[in-house]
C-alpha cells in the first residue's frame, strides 16, 4: 500500500513478521543482567504496534518464545515468563483501546495454565477489532507447526475424509496457527543475525528480508521507516519476469 510517511511516499508492507532479537546483548553492553534486556524488549514491541499501525501496517507477527529456548537457564525463561504474564495483566484494556485485535501463534499447550487462561481471555476479548492484527509466536517453532498441520490433514486421510493426492499448498496454509494472517511482505530480524531460526518457514517462502544490526531494545519507528525503505525499493518478481 502506499502511503505518505514523514513527506516521502512509500510502498508499506501489509504484513511485517520480526525476529526481535539481541536483548540479551542489550543487557549485556550495560553490565546487567540479560532478563533486563528482555523488559526492554517487551516495552520496545508495544512501542512497535502503536509505530507500524500508525506507519500503515496491518499485520505485525513478532517472535517472543521460541521452542527451542527452553534451553535456556531456568532463571531466564521464568523471566520472560512473568514478563509475559505481566504484560497480560492490561493486555486486553490497551488493546481494545487500539482497536488491536491479538493472536498467539505456538504450541500454548506447554505455558502456564494462567497464561493459556489469559491468552485465551485477550484473543476472545479483541477478536472483534479492526486495526492492527498483532500476533505474538509463543513456544513457537515453524517445523513444529507444520508438524501439527500434518497431523489434522492426516486425521482426516485416515477418517477416509480427504484423498492424499488431494492436498494443495491451501490446505497446509489453512491449517497452519497462521491460517487467518496473510504471508508476510517483509520479515526483519535485529541484532545483525542472518538466519530465520524456525520462525514461519512455510509462510515467508516469497517474503522480503531486512537485516538491522540494532538491537531489538533499540528498535524505534526510525528503525521500521528504514526498513520500510528498504522494502520499498525491492522489486517482487514470484519466479516470474517484469
Ligand atoms: C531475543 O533476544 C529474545 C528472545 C529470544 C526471547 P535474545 O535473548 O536472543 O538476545 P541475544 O541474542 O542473546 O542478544
Ligand atoms: C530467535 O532468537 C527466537 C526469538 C527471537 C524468540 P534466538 O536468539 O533464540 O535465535 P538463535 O539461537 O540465535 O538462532
Ligand atoms: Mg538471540
Amino acid at each position: 500500500m502506499e502511503k505518505e510517511i514523514d513527506g516521502v511516499i512509500y510502498n508499506v508492507p501489509c504484513h511485517v513478521a520480526v525476529i526481535l532479537d539481541g536483548n540479551g546483548r542489550w543487557a549485556k553492553k550495560r553490565h546487567l543482567p540479560r532478563n533486563f534486556g528482555h523488559k526492554e524488549g517487551a516495552k520496545a514491541v508495544e512501542q512497535c504496534c502503536e509505530d507500524a499501525w500508525n506507519l500503515g501496517i496491518k499485520c505485525l507477527t513478532v517472535y517472543a518464545f521460541s521452542t527451542e529456548n527452553w534451553k535456556r537457564s531456568v532463571e531466564e525463561v521464568t523471566g520472560i515468563m512473568n514478563l509475559l504474564r505481566n504484560y497480560l495483566l492490561n493486555a486486553i484494556q490497551r488493546a481494545n483501546k487500539n482497536n488491536m485485535r491479538v493472536r498467539v501463534i505456538g504450541e500454548r499447550s506447554k505455558l502456564a495454565a494462567d497464561i493459556i487462561e489469559a491468552i485465551e481471555r485477550l484473543e476472545d476479548a479483541t477478536k472483534g477489532n479492526t486495526g492492527l492484527q498483532f500476533t505474538i509466536a509463543l513456544n513457537y517453532g515453524g517445523r513444529d507447526e507444520i508438524r501439527r498441520a500434518m497431523i489434522k490433514l492426516a486425521e482426516k486421510v485416515k477418517a477416509g475424509e480427504l484423498e492424499p493426492s488431494a492436498i494443495t499448498e491451501d490446505m497446509i496454509s489453512n491449517n497452519l496457527d497462521t491460517w487467518e494472517l496473510p504471508d508476510p511482505d517483509l520479515l526483519i530480524r535485529t541484532s545483525g543475525e542472518m538466519r530465520s531460526s524456525n520462525y514461519l518457514p512455510w509462510q515467508i517462502a516469497y517474503s522480503e528480508f531486512y537485516f538491522t544490526d540494532t538491537l531489538w531494545p533499540d528498535f524505534k519507528r526510525e528503525d521500521m521507516i528504514e526498513a520500510i525503505r528498504h522494502y520499498s525499493m525491492r522489486d517482487r518478481r514470484y519466479g516470474g519476469v517484469k
